[in-house]
């Protein structure tokens, strides 16, 4: 069960202003959608969004640019409910629990509310802030272990996104996590995606079997891949709108491609029936056997880094 209350009161938006916003407005805590808590940024050089719930970026606009991520207009904006698009956090695992598939898809980590931890105004209308998840009752109904989880975001003319898992407990962990970034784009029938050349992956929609990626990552069904051994950067190749999206990373080793293409849109009440022609999703992950075992006392960070260039 998701602690709904926890976010009802723990949200005094007074309080949590005069404690983190910054000058100018260039951050402020407010409510978005459905009433749900988030933070808003606006300087001269960027826009964006991130929710309590989830620690979830739903929007990073550096100006000038068109929206960079995507959600759905059928999204649910419900505590407890996960968001469908900007960029879910998939922790302590990936998918359905391999020992118990009633637990949440995806882990918890994007269900509950986070705490917001530090702001900080940087250079060129830069805005950095932190938020936090700690272990709680709540979190051990799915997963006993000990843990601090940070989301680090800087938003700029980049984003960048560092989630950091500290082990509190006194016995070693393992965890799988994504940053599972939904891309807006032109037409899925028409992007390209560098950066997975010659790399194997699990073909999730062709029974699991292993496959050698061939050229660039192109659109021309239902696709769902997790590449194996993926630690190069990613370029999003947009004809349509004209521009090109870099996806960084650093301490990831797969990287999850996905559209769900025409039925398992329809299939999806979260999901409009026509939306998978605007969307893809490019994941910087930790799964299966890329686990990670984190130590007593021990972090483990992983890092994305998104930059957007107009091409002609
Ligand atoms: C992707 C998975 O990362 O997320 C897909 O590889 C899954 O299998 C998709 O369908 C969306 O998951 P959810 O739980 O947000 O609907």
């Amino acid at each position: 069960m998701v602690n709904t209350l926890l976010l009802e009161t723990a949200m005094d938006l007074a309080a949590l202003n005069a404690k983190f916003a910054l000058p100018h407005n260039a951050l402020t805590i407010t409510t978005g959608n459905g009433g749900l808590p988030c933070v808003d940024v606006n300087t001269p050089a960027v826009s964006g969004r991130v929710y309590f719930q989830g620690a979830h970026v739903t929007a990073w606009k550096p100006k000038g640019t068109a929206d960079v991520l995507w959600t759905s207009a059928k999204s649910n904006w419900e505590a407890g409910k996960p968001i469908r698009g900007g960029v879910p956090l998939c922790f302590p695992w990936f998918g359905p629990n391999a020992a118990d598939a009633t637990l949440p898809l995806h882990g918890f980590a994007r269900l509950l509310p986070w705490e917001l931890e530090a702001t900080r105004a940087g250079d060129a209308g830069k805005v950095a802030l932190v938020m936090v998840l700690r272990s709680s009752p709540a979190t051990k109904t799915w997963w006993p272990h000990d843990f601090e989880l940070r989301h680090r975001i800087t938003f700029g003319d980049q984003l960048i996104m560092k989630l950091e898992v500290l082990n509190t407990g006194s016995a070693p962990f393992e965890i799988e996590e994504a940053q599972h970034t939904y891309f807006t784009i032109g037409d899925a029938r028409q992007v390209q995606i560098t950066g997975c050349e010659d790399v194997e992956y699990v073909d999730k929609v062709d029974n699991k079997k292993i496959k050698t990626q061939e050229g660039l990552v192109t659109f021309s069904g239902e696709t769902d891949r997790v590449y194996t051994d993926a630690r190069a950067s990613n370029i999003l190749i947009d004809p349509v709108l004209k521009r090109r999206i870099t996806i960084q990373k650093t301490d990831s080793r797969s990287t999850v491609i996905w559209n769900p293409w025409i039925n398992k849109s329809k299939a999806m009440p979260d999901f409009g029936d026509d939306e998978w022609t605007g969307m893809c999703c490019i994941e910087t992950a930790n799964v299966a056997d890329a686990a990670v075992t984190v130590n007593p006392g021990q972090t483990h960070q992983m890092r994305t880094i998104l930059s957007v260039d107009p091409t002609d």
